[in-house]
């Protein structure tokens, strides 16, 4: 068990208004994984992290968090955990080190020792001359590059990033993907969803499909592209990625044939 960052066992979740949004979700993410989880729009991304990261309350099943089982004991389990939602959510007028190292304060980490670690993580993460300035003179990018720093500074060992590289530019995302490798690489285990499939082919270990709140496929990466077999609709003129062609496939058939 304790080789799983996360475990999910038939996780379920219907809105308040009757909406379902996820309807018996099973996942297995290995301790230190680099794991995409992918679907369209309305899949079910955000409510699985919501719900992992304590935000959304889900409706039946289990989850648990390097072994700890995250409704027993929510404390306990989400204390290693750092997450960045989908949403911009920094405070406009706060200053960008003011908003990383008031984010320790929530973890009980004294000021003295928040401050020289927030610098460390900006610098890290490209934000250092940023530091004085308030949220709202940062970019898109910027914003996003900041809500990773404010994830990061309570040194969680799994980090939740909901579509973090949406609407960010290329090369942002190219320096994005550079900082979370060397994340994994120190052993911080990382679950992101993405809309850009190439996203995925380029950093995960491990992948799983979700639609309409169900994972229609799940697997390594080269196992999920191994079921690339080039007959796609539009034949010789697809030029898409081997990823994008099985996730069209996976997630443009009715949720009834999986
Ligand atoms: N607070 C909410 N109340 C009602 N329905 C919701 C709420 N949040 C999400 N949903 C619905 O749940 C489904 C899954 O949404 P979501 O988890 O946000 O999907 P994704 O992140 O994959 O786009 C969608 O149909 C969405 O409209
Ligand atoms: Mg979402």
């Amino acid at each position: 068990m304790e080789d799983l960052a996360l475990k999910t066992t038939d996780l379920r979740k219907t809105y308040a208004d009757g909406t379902v949004a996820l309807t018996g979700v099973t996942l297995e993410v290995p301790k230190g994984d680099f794991f995409a989880l992918l679907g369209p729009n309305g899949a079910g991304k955000s409510t699985l992290i919501g719900i992992a990261t304590g935000l959304v309350i889900p409706t039946g099943g289990a989850l648990s968090i390097f072994g700890v089982d995250a409704f027993a004991q929510p404390e306990r389990a989400r204390r290693p955990v750092g997450v960045v939602p989908q949403n911009l959510n920094v405070n406009p007028f706060e200053k960008v080190i003011d908003i990383v190292v008031n984010q320790a304060g929530y973890y009980g980490i004294p000021r003295a020792v928040a401050l020289p670690r927030a610098d460390a993580i900006l610098k890290d993460i490209g934000l250092a001359n940023k530091r004085e300035n308030i949220a709202r003179e940062l970019s898109g990018g910027m914003q996003r590059r900041l809500m990773i720093a404010r994830a990061l500074v309570h040194d969680p060992e799994f980090l939740f990033l909901d579509e973090p590289t949406a609407g960010v530019d290329v090369e942002s995302r190219r320096a994005m993907w550079t900082y979370l490798k060397t994340l994994t690489s120190k052993g911080v285990t990382i679950l992101l969803t993405t809309h850009y499939l190439e996203e995925a082919e380029q950093l995960a270990k491990h992948v799983a499909v979700i639609n309409h709140g169900t994972i229609v496929a799940q697997g390594t990466i080269d196992e999920m592209l191994a079921l690339a077999d080039g007959r796609t609709p539009e034949g010789e003129a697809f030029r898409g990625g081997k990823l994008e062609e099985v996730y069209l496939k996976l997630t443009q058939q009715a949720p009834e044939q999986n």
